[in-house]
């Protein structure tokens, strides 16, 4: 098969763990006989820097010709007090928009290696494995109006939390089909006991529950999922959630795995008339500019967005399988970066990239 793949690097940490990623892709390409056509574009702080744009046309028009995009992270703290158009979190933003990736599907699950990794207590988390479905084009990050206006005491901030029903019930079907394949249980997060966009959420989950017999549908308002995920984590197979929730719960999922250099995420779109997502495929983890350049980052969550990608884009169900199982044999064997490994020897971001491809 031919992997047409455009790779976003981006900033910080994210140019060294997308090396990595690409790495483990060229050597899953040469291992199963596929061929890889990659190019590489530049999105966020470095796209500002080189064309002035956070997300330049040049990008844009790469993402839409390659079957699949792999990104590393966005962010440089340059930019910290820019103005919401010119940051480089609205190149993110806008390479999801324009993807139209709407179901960003972030698993959370406990490694046997790391669960010493978690400061929760390991009766609490061991066993856990869920997703968390977050619908990624809409809801507050994209509604209008918004902005800052006015000055003195009555200047204004604006954010708009808006919601369609067709919109609610795209993502709840993704919740659902990926459910069915699991343990058969939707978590659904919304705010109904102040939002009306949480009302409406949740009255459309109940009718595309309808659709899923088999499949169990509970509601659970955000501020209590909060709780729940660190006190009974195990409860939760799919936890499908809108666009800022399932930004803010999902980092806390993290601190379940051990470390947020762990978690991969995909991002899907529509189903292309091969049977495949489009997609976008990046680490939860951010930019983290303290440790940038260092060779001291978790590379596990780019490349296990890389087995994501092989799944989702492409159907390689088997070269997905051998990249999961090459990051278990690399857990174990405890050759881990420092995040999972405070204490003794650890292993830098090349020598972790390298011993995965050595894997496979
Ligand atoms: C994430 C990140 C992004 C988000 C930022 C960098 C815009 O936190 O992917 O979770 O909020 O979506
Ligand atoms: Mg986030």
């Amino acid at each position: 098969m031919q992997l047409k793949v455009l790779a976003l690097p981006g900033d910080g940490i994210g140019t060294e763990v997308t090396r990595e990623a690409v790495k483990v892709l060229r050597r899953v390409v040469e291992k199963f006989s596929h061929t890889l056509d990659l190019t590489e574009g530049l999105l966020g702080g470095i796209a500002i820097h080189k064309t002035g744009q956070p997300m330049p046309d040049e990008t844009a028009r790469l993402a839409g010709e390659a079957d699949a995009t792999l990104l590393g992270a966005v962010g440089l703290p340059e930019f910290d007090n820019a103005p919401p158009l010119q940051r480089p979190e609205r190149g993110l933003l806008g390479i999801r928009k324009i993807l139209g990736v709407y179901a960003n599907l972030r698993p959370v699950r406990t490694y046997r290696s790391l669960i010493d990794s978690s400061p929760l207590k390991n009766e609490r988390v061991e066993g856990t494995d869920m997703i968390i479905v977050r619908e990624l084009t809409g809801g507050i990050y994209y509604g209008t109006p918004r902005g800052i206006e006015g000055s003195g005491d009555t200047e204004r901030g604006t954010n708009t939390m808006t919601y369609t029903r067709s919109e609610i019930a795209r993502i709840g079907r993704m919740a659902f089909h990926l459910a069915t394949q699991r343990r058969k249980k939707v978590s659904s997060v919304d705010k109904s006991n102040v939002l009306e966009t949480s009302q409406l959420w949740r009255k459309v989950m109940v009718e595309v529950a309808a659709g899923y017999p088999d499949v169990e549908l509970e509601h659970v308002l955000v501020d209590n999922c909060a709780m729940q995920l660190v006190l009974n984590p195990r409860r939760f197979d799919i936890v499908v959630t809108e666009n800022m929730f399932g930004d803010i719960l999902s980092d806390e999922g993290a601190v379940i795995a051990g470390s947020i250099g762990m978690l991969p995420s995909a991002s899907l779109g529509e189903k292309r008339p091969s049977g495949a997502f489009t997609g976008l495929y990046e680490p939860v983890h951010g930019s983290a500019p303290d440790i940038a350049g260092q060779d001291k980052a978790n590379p596990l969550g780019a490349i296990g967005s890389v087995a994501a990608m092989l799944e989702y884009s492409f159907g390689l169900m088997e070269e997905a399988a051998a990249v999961n199982r090459a990051i278990e044999t690399i857990l174990d064997s405890g050759r881990v970066t420092a995040d999972l490994k405070p204490k003794g020897a650890s292993a830098t971001t090349t020598q972790v990239g390298d011993a995965i491809c050595e894997a496979l």
